[in-house]
């Protein structure tokens, strides 16, 4: 090596160092004490408060911060990467709460009346958009349930100006060529379907079979655990079971729901091996999840909006283990990755036990 290639590589090396230590990017002190990146996010901090108080019982990750969480999807999924039929409309826009009246007509809305006609006086007490309102709740409802990622929040968007059209909300009816086919046309891979659907940790429902409100779809819907993808993996009862509802599958755990879309996603070759992967893997499924979210929150969206996720408050850490429920093992694993091991998993101790529904559904 002569002079010169010795001096390139110092100089290299200074460049990487001041790479490395580069300064984080400023903060600005709001006029109430909050720290936050930009001034414009300075208003969120209120609305937030808002929203715990009003909207999330103090803080809880109950039925209104799932409810919130899954009208975001309902919102945002109307969108196509092939344009909007000439429609203006769509994506994160938050047309479902101004156009209420012809969305929740749509038939795969069913019951989210209950959270966006909870949800449009709070709305109205804020200073905030439709859009901005409705992914503020979802990602401020999430961050409620402990062991979920701190969802990113981008502020900014314009009142909606029409609905979205019919048919872009998949259905649990729904086969899994039709569902990977929505997506796609919204600009989600296989991949990031699963990854969404780690949504359905922290969820339950009230419409498949109305006679069970609150049905939960894992033992913990109060925990953003892996538990959802375990469970589904379950042998159920013969498909579909005996006393099933259109869209229901039976789960072999008693007061446990689940959906067909759920259980046919789960034993997919497509979508098996990433379901499988995310047992018991926290950070894989946090780190997936926020991602897709964070896409999910921004379709049809400018690529003007500030980024304001420092306001999202930081989730309670979940520091257990995912387990096989009490009385089941691995052989009641239905495996449908055939590349990788089953992961290992502890039987919890007791007798088989029942979930109780989630309350205020
Ligand atoms: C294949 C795609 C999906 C289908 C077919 C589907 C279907 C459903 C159904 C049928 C329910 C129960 C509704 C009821 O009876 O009350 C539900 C609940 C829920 N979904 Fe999905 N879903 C899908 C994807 C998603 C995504 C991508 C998210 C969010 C990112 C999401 C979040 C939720 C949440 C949080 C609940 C629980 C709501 C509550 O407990 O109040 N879902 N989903
Ligand atoms: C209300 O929203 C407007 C437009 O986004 C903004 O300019 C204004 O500062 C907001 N007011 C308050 C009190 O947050
Ligand atoms: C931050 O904002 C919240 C909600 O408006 C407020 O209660 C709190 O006092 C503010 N200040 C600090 C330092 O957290
Ligand atoms: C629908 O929107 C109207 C305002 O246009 C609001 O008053 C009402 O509460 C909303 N209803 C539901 C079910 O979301």
């Amino acid at each position: 090596m002569d002079f010169s290639q010795l001096l390139s590589l110092v100089a290299l090396a200074l460049v990487a160092s001041q790479v490395a230590e580069a300064a984080p990017p400023p903060k600005v002190t709001c006029a109430d004490g909050n720290v936050t990146a930009n001034a414009v996010c300075c208003q969120l901090f209120s609305a937030v408060a808002i929203l715990q108080e009003n909207l999330f019982d103090g803080a809880q990750c109950g039925e209104e911060a799932h409810s919130a969480l899954r009208l975001s999807f309902h919102d945002a999924i109307g969108f196509s990467i092939h344009g909007m039929q000439g429609l203006s409309g769509g994506g994160a826009d938050g047309s479902i709460l101004v156009f209420n009246a012809t969305e929740l007509k749509f038939h795969a809305n069913i019951g989210i009346d209950d959270i966006t006609s909870e949800q449009f006086p709070v709305f109205q007490t804020t200073n905030l958009s439709a859009g901005d309102f409705v992914h503020l709740a979802a990602a401020v409802g999430t961050a409620n349930c402990p062991g979920a990622p701190q969802l990113d929040f981008f502020f900014g968007r314009a009142p909606p100006v029409a609905p979205a059209p019919d048919l872009t909300v998949p259905e649990p009816t729904d086969s899994v060529d039709a569902i990977i086919e929505r997506f796609a046309d919204a600009g989600f891979s296989v991949d990031e379907i699963v990854a969404l659907l780690s949504s359905h940790t922290v969820a339950a429902a009230d419409e498949i079979d109305t006679t069970i409100p609150g049905t939960p779809f894992d033992t913990t819907p109060f925990t953003f655990d892996t538990q959802f993808f375990v469970e589904t993996l379950l042998k159920g009862s013969l498909f579909p079971g005996n006393g099933s509802q259109a869209g229901e599958v039976l789960s072999p755990i008693h007061g446990e729901m689940r959906l067909q879309s759920d259980f046919e996603l789960s034993r997919d070759p497509r979508t098996a091996c990433l379901w499988q992967a995310m047992i018991n893997d926290q950070t894989r499924m946090q780190t997936q999840f926020k991602a897709a979210m964070h896409k999910l929150e921004l379709l049809g969206q400018p690529d003007t909006l500030v980024d304001c996720s420092d306001v999202i408050p930081v989730p309670a850490p979940f520091k257990g283990q995912a387990v096989f429920p009490a009385t089941f093992s691995r052989r009641d694993i239905q495996q449908a990755c055939l590349l990788e091991p089953f992961p290992t998993l502890q039987t919890l101790p007791g007798p088989e036990t029942s979930v109780p529904p989630v309350p205020g559904s």
